[in-house]
């Protein structure tokens, strides 16, 4: 019985398409589509693989900020803030340091805390404003952290009293080692000082507003805090 199926010929001309041309295989509407696709799909890889780095980066970041010494235990009071000095990013000089305001654990003051462990015998409080990152300084005579940029203000353990900014003043984690303290990484905290992952300033971490800014997926280990955040 022959063959009713007949092989079709890879040629265009053969298939009698029109326009097509001898020995031409691909038809130009095919190349030209096929060719179109291909320069679509490296237009939105051009665009989408940015944004999902910057979207999911963070996950698989690891902290690098080494735990640094800011001085002896008997250097820091309960009852006022001392400054100083710490590097965040290592590596560019000035640009990557930043000041921290070093005190000791207050029971009077700090019993609100809802976790009280070895990372908070010492408190130290960013400088970092919560509205907009402006650096704010703390006034000892007011018991008080103030912002010049847009008139934040903020109580003796970081909450914000008046002013723009959104959540308390971020953390770092401490820890004593030697008699010695040291100064780890950074954490943010709600209204009742509880620790989160850290986040940028003017994203709430209270009421609705902390929904609009959901956390970024964070694995990130803590050296030397026995977990992540
Ligand atoms: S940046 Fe501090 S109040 Fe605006």
């Amino acid at each position: 019985m022959a063959d009713r199926k007949q092989i079709k010929s890879k040629y265009t001309a053969d298939r009698q398409i029109p326009g097509a041309f001898e020995g031409e295989t691909v038809t130009r509407r095919a190349f030209m589509t096929t060719t179109g696709q291909v320069a679509g799909g490296v237009a939105a890889a051009a665009f989408l693989l940015p944004a999902l780095g910057f979207a999911f980066g963070p996950v698989f970041e690891e902290y690098h900020q080494p735990w640094q010494v800011v001085g002896n235990t008997e250097d820091f009071g309960p009852d006022t803030y001392v400054p100083r000095t710490i590097n965040l990013v290592e590596g560019i000089g000035d640009s990557g340091k930043s000041t921290v305001y070093v005190r000791k654990f207050n029971p009077r003051v700090d019993q609100v805390m809802k976790k009280q462990d070895e990372y908070n015998n010492y408190i130290a409080i960013s400088t970092s404003c919560m509205h907009l990152g402006c650096p704010v300084h703390y006034v000892n005579a007011a018991q008080r952290f103030i912002c010049p940029c847009h008139g934040g203000v903020y109580d003796f353990v970081g909450k914000v009293q008046g002013g723009p900014p959104v959540r308390p003043l971020d953390r770092f984690y401490t820890r004593v080692a030697d008699g010695k303290v040291l100064i780890g990484p950074r954490f943010s905290v709600n209204s009742e000082l509880q620790r989160f992952s850290p986040r940028d300033p003017g994203e709430p971490l209270d009421g609705v507003g902390q929904y609009l800014y959901p956390s970024t997926p964070d694995l990130r280990k803590i050296p030397g805090t026995g977990g992540s955040q």
